[in-house]
């Protein structure tokens, strides 16, 4: 392919190579920014993340993240060790130490920890949790709507690894976006295992058909906080939204598709699987739900 794009595509920004990056309580230069190779997350993924976005000196959606983070972590039986103020005054300091004001993002990331020896068992974790967080300048730079194709990597059920996780493995994700790429495609869409469109490999998906717009029912995918932001803007806007089971038959003849997550916002979708969708560009509904979440942004991040 080409013209590979992807949903978290950012303009290039040369100040990212002098970022300072959070590493358990020291922030320092990106270059000297490293974990353990006896690391939990290094080793197994064994950890949980969230990314934020900070716009006009504000992260928005804060406690949703928060929430998120501390849900994963008591599932995952992960111990913090510093409690919602300590995380989020973390956050803070590096915002501070990198100067960063607006369009910023930030992948904060807690692992098991260093482990003593190289193995599995959570008790080789004993010197507490890594914690890192990572602070980029990063306005999204998309330069034509996202090509989805359908892989054959589902969302898995609740009682292997939950996909509403955000954990650190998504193996299953990638593997999910090579096969996309392989495809030609730039992400994956990926279906339940009943076979109902459920969501991609990074982003939760939606369509829009005669004006009404659908998502998943939210089970098999990531609670996304973009997911759950348009769907309340929907409903206090007039738009019917539906959190419905729906399939490719339906998905193929949308008249609009579009991803949702903290770094893109929404992003249009203009081919799925080969087949384009409505005209292949932002369509009317997605347009109107964009300026409704950025109005938001403006909102509660003044
Ligand atoms: C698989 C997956 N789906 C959806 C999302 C979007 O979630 P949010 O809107 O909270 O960024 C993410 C973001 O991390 C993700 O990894």
């Amino acid at each position: 392919m080409s013209d590979k794009t992807a949903t978290h595509q950012a303009r290039e920004d040369a100040r990212n190579n002098d970022i300072m990056i959070y590493v358990n309580g020291q922030i320092v230069p990106r270059a000297q920014a490293t974990v353990s190779v006896f690391d939990s997350g290094f080793m197994l993924g064994d950890g949980v993340w969230e990314g934020l976005r900070l716009y006009n000196g504000t992260w928005a959606f804060l406690d949703e993240h928060m929430d998120r983070l501390f849900e994963a972590a008591k599932a995952i039986d992960l111990d913090i060790g510093i409690d919602r103020k300590g995380i989020v005054s973390a956050l803070l300091e590096t915002q501070t130490a990198n100067n960063m004001q607006d369009n910023a993002h930030a992948r904060l990331m807690v692992t098991r920890g260093v482990k003593t020896r190289p193995f599995q068992h959570p008790i080789f974790s004993q010197s507490g949790p890594t914690i890192v967080i990572i602070m980029e300048h990063s306005l999204p730079k998309l330069p034509r709507p996202i090509r989805l194709a359908t892989v054959p990597h589902i969302r898995g059920l609740p009682m292997s690894q939950d996909p509403k996780l955000n954990s650190h493995s998504k193996l299953n994700c990638v593997l999910a976006c090579i096969a996309a790429e392989k495809a030609g495609a730039d992400e994956a869409l990926m279906l339940d295992h009943h076979g109902f469109v459920n969501t991609t490999n990074a982003c939760n998906f939606f369509i829009v058909r005669k004006g009404a717009v659908w998502t998943s029912t939210g089970d098999y995918c990531m609670n996304g906080i973009t997911r759950a932001k348009v769907i309340d803007l929907c409903q206090s806007n007039g738009i019917t939204v539906f959190e419905r089971n729906f399939s490719l038959v339906d998905t193929y003849s949308a008249d609009e598709a579009f991803l949702t997550g903290t770094f893109g916002a929404q992003t249009p979708v203009g081919e799925i699987d080969g087949r384009q969708i409505g005209n292949g560009e932002l369509g009317p509904v997605t347009k109107r739900i964009r300026e409704l979440y950025k109005s938001l942004i403006k909102q509660v991040c003044a």
